[in-house]
C-alpha cells in the first residue's frame, strides 16, 4: 500500500492554474507576445523564471531583455497574479479533494505539497487545507525544478516516506515527467493528449477518491 501522496497545487488543489495563465497572457500581451492554451500547457508546473525564459523565447525577443527587465518582469506577472487570488477561499478547493485529504488523514497516510509555487502556502492557508499537510517542499530550495524530480523527492524526504512507497498528483506534463523520474506514482488530471496515455488519468478531481487511489497502486 502507498504510504504517502505528494499533491501538486495549481490545477489539481484549486483552479490557480488559469489565474496563472491569465497573469501570463496579460504579461506577454504587454511585450506583444501572443499565446495561447496548447503553448501554456509547456508553462504549467515551471518555475516562474523558467516560465518566464519560455515566453521571451517564444516571442523571440530574450536576447533584449536584461537581467533588471527580467526581474521587473517576473514581478509584474506575480504581483498580477497575488491579486486574481486575494478571494480564494475554502470554497474554491476542488470537487473532491477535501474527502480525499480527510481520507488519507484516516487511513495514516502522509500528505506533502510538492508545487513550483512560491505562493503555496499562502494558498493552502486561504483554503483552510493547512491543517490536513504533513510538509510542503520549497521549491526555493531545490536545485532544479519540474521537469527534473527534485522537488517530489524533497516532498518524500519532508514526510519521511521512500519516494517509492508515494503517489504523486499533477495537471501538467512538467509535473508528470518530474513525478516518473522521482520514483513515485504518478496520476494525471487532465487529458491524455496533454499528459500521454501510460498513466492514470483522471478528467477532474472529483474521481480522486482514496478507493481510486486504492486501485491504481493495485494496478502498477
Ligand atoms: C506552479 C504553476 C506554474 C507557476 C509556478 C510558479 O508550478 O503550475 O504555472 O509558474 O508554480 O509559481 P509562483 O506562484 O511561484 O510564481
Ligand atoms: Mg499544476
Amino acid at each position: 500500500m502507498f504510504k504517502g501522496v505528494l499533491f501538486d497545487l495549481d490545477g489539481v488543489i484549486t483552479d490557480t492554474a488559469e489565474y496563472h495563465y491569465k497573469a501570463w497572457k496579460k504579461l506577454a500581451n504587454d511585450l506583444d507576445i501572443s499565446i495561447d492554451r496548447t503553448f501554456n500547457e509547456s508553462l504549467k508546473g515551471v518555475s516562474r523564471e523558467d516560465s518566464l525564459r519560455l515566453i521571451l523565447e517564444h516571442g523571440g525577443i530574450s536576447d533584449q531583455i536584461s537581467d533588471q527587465k527580467f526581474a521587473e518582469l517576473a514581478k509584474e506577472k506575480n504581483d498580477n497574479y497575488v491579486l486574481m487570488i486575494q478571494d480564494i477561499s475554502e470554497k474554491d478547493v476542488f470537487p473532491g479533494i477535501l474527502q480525499l485529504l480527510k481520507d488519507l488523514k484516516a487511513h495514516n497516510i502522509k500528505i506533502a505539497l510538492a508545487s513550483a509555487s512560491k505562493n503555496g502556502p499562502m494558498l493552502l492557508e486561504k483554503m483552510n487545507l493547512n491543517q490536513y499537510f504533513d510538509a510542503i517542499a520549497d521549491p526555493s530550495e531545490v536545485a532544479a525544478g519540474k521537469p527534473a524530480p527534485d522537488i517530489f523527492i524533497a516532498a518524500a524526504d519532508a514526510i519521511h516516506v521512500p519516494i517509492a512507497e508515494c503517489i504523486g498528483i499533477e495537471d501538467s506534463q512538467a509535473g508528470i515527467t518530474s513525478i516518473k523520474a522521482s520514483g513515485a506514482s504518478p496520476v494525471g488530471v487532465g487529458k491524455a493528449s496533454d499528459l500521454g496515455d501510460d498513466i492514470a488519468l483522471v478528467s477532474d478531481t472529483s474521481h480522486i477518491t482514496f478507493s481510486y487511489l486504492e486501485k491504481v497502486w493495485a494496478g502498477k
